[in-house]
């Protein structure tokens, strides 16, 4: 079941699959977590937060409309590959078409281009390195 979370429910699952449980959850907050805008989206698999993704409003570049952004996408290891990560996103398309937002993008990190690109986001960046994570590409979908 697919529902809207606290923050504090989603740190302890950002750490452990975002950051390997290297740190605290309280440094598993990002800046983006304060803005009025920033929404959570969990699914649970009976009581287990099995995956989580956050969204704030911030536009991109050049593009025309209301933008959002996606951080912090996870799926905890025993329920990848299962569709719950697309079904997670495509939630979140249909919410925010319903908002009026007409694009979602984020910085997608090399590995995960392939599930992004499943829910219909194309890439619009060259690769970057972001330190201690890896190679990125901006990934962007329109939504209206
Ligand atoms: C990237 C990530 C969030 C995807 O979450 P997920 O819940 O496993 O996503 P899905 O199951 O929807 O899709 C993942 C794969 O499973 C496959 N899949 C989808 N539905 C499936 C199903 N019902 N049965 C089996 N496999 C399925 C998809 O084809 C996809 O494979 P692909 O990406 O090679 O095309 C997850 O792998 C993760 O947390 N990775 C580590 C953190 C990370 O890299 N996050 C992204 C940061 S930018």
């Amino acid at each position: 079941m697919i529902k809207f979370i606290a923050l504090e429910d989603v740190l302890p699952v950002r750490n452990e699959v975002l950051r390997d449980g290297k740190l605290t959850p309280q440094e598993c907050i990002f800046p983006s977590d304060q803005l009025d805008s920033i929404f959570h989206l969990g699914y649970y698999v009976g009581d287990e937060l099995a995956t989580i993704a956050s969204f704030h409003q911030n536009g991109y570049a050049e593009f025309e409309g209301v933008g959002y952004q996606l951080r912090g996408m996870a799926t905890i290891q025993k329920y990848r590959g299962q569709g719950l990560g697309n079904q997670l996103l495509n939630f979140a398309i249909v919410y925010l078409r319903g908002q009026k937002v007409n694009y979602l993008w984020c910085n997608a990190r090399k590995v995960a281009l392939q599930f992004y690109h499943n829910t219909g986001f194309e890439i619009i960046s060259d690769e970057f390195d972001v330190p201690n994570i890896g190679p990125h590409h901006v990934m962007y979908v329109k939504i209206q």
